[in-house]
């Protein structure tokens, strides 16, 4: 974000600001679960208030069909939530997102009130990035703020179209989390540890691919290590693989090691005969792995060597858990992993996603030095690949 605009480069006194945020909150029956996205963008929204905006919060939620109102998308427990948060009045907008009546509400809004519009989704031209959407957003603003990072990486009408037609800069939860993840890729302390998990090495491949250029060792845990395996001539007996990632992992591999990146993948593992919490288990090496069996966690010995390396180091990422740790019976590497991270001295960021719910499970969250917000969006960070929503941001002069 060096180079494009935040919100203290605008004078915002007396003018209607759009602040894209990204309210995509966990809610169960009609009450926000985590309010991280909420607290998160608290600092863009008091300082708009501070220095007079008329602030128009705008949001997605969820992944609604579009074209008409759900109640079970409506933003309204965000709403609640943030209106405690803020400790002022926040007014949520009924009707057409974007229609006469919000603009009229725009156009009567005093310096340092704040009103939302419903579920920007609400409207199909959001997702399309249609035209005319975006021109009605645009028409309910002077200034344009995108604090939406975990929704950066959409080109929907919000976050890539409205820029276009007015000053537009990033708010402070945008300009934190793309400075800390671009500084822990660019300059990172070293040594840096990836740690990388998740199901599918097809999903992981970009940011697997970009961090064995800048890591110094990759970790691989989740059910993608048995691909790994699989690559090394192991049998894996019934655990999750896909058979066409094979070639791509043993590519993975072969480069690392031309490169001198150390990259562990697990050297034992605990196995289950099927996909239950009581499942009957077995704790193997990897080149024993029963023909009946399939892998759920990396293990003890595995996570104890993944734990040495990730305390010794002085960056250490993490995306995407280590095995299924819903379960009590095979969270032990997750966890195990977890509390290495939290025992490191230096700089620890959690790139989003599963293994945010993962520390939080573990009662961590509070010892690692940066979460991210984003899911999708920190991934494609992570990627080396420029997030639409940055792109979108006015430059700075120089
Ligand atoms: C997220 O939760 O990752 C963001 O809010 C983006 O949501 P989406 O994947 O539905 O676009």
């Amino acid at each position: 974000m060096k180079n494009k605009k935040t919100i203290e480069d605008v004078d915002v006194a007396g003018k209607r600001v759009l602040v894209r945020v990204d309210f995509n909150v966990p809610l169960y029956e009609g009450i926000v679960m985590d309010d991280t996205r909420i607290r998160e963008a608290l600092p863009t929204l008091r300082y708009l208030i501070e220095h007079k905006a008329r602030v128009i919060i705008a949001s997605h939620l969820g992944r609604p069909a579009g074209g008409m109102f759900e109640s079970q998308f409506s933003m309204m427990p965000a709403a609640m939530r943030l209106i405690q948060l803020l400790g002022q009045p926040v007014t949520l907008l009924g009707g057409p997102i974007a229609g006469e009546q919000a603009l009229s509400a725009s156009l009567a809004l005093k310096d340092g009130e704040v009103m939302m519009l419903e579920n920007l989704r609400f409207n199909k031209g959001e997702k399309r990035n249609d035209l005319a959407f975006v021109r009605k957003l645009a028409a309910l603003c002077d200034i344009y703020v995108d604090d939406a990072f975990g929704a950066s990486h959409r080109a929907h009408a919000s976050i890539a179209g409205v820029p276009q037609f007015v000053p537009s800069v990033g708010g402070f939860l945008l300009a934190k989390e793309v400075n800390t993840l671009n500084k822990m890729l660019e300059d990172p302390k070293r040594p840096f540890t990836a740690i990388l998990g998740g199901s599918k090495v097809s999903d992981k491949i970009g940011i697997i691919d970009n961090l064995i250029e800048i890591a110094d060792t990759v970790i691989i845990g989740g059910a993608m290590c048995f691909t790994f395996l699989a690559a090394q001539g192991h049998s894996v007996g019934t655990s999750k693989m896909e058979e066409d990632m094979v070639e791509t992992a043993k590519g993975m591999l072969e480069r690392a090691k031309a490169k001198g990146v150390r990259l562990m993948i697990p050297t034992d593992v605990v196995c289950a005969d099927m996909f239950a919490e009581g499942a009957r288990t077995l704790v193997c090496g990897v080149d024993a792995i029963p023909s009946d069996m399939m892998g759920l966690d990396i293990g003890p010995e595995t996570t104890a060597a993944y734990a040495e390396v990730i305390e010794a180091s002085a960056t250490v990422l993490w995306n995407g858990p280590m095995g299924v740790f819903e379960f009590p019976s095979f969270e032990a590497g997750t966890k195990g992993v977890a509390q290495a991270v939290a025992a490191c001295s230096g700089e620890t960021v959690i790139g989003g996603g599963d293994s945010v719910a993962a520390i939080k499970k573990f009662g961590l969250a509070d010892q690692v030095s940066f979460i991210s917000t984003g899911g999708g969006a920190s991934m494609q960070l992570l990627e080396g690949k420029e997030l639409p929503g940055v792109a979108a941001l006015d430059d700075k002069e120089v």
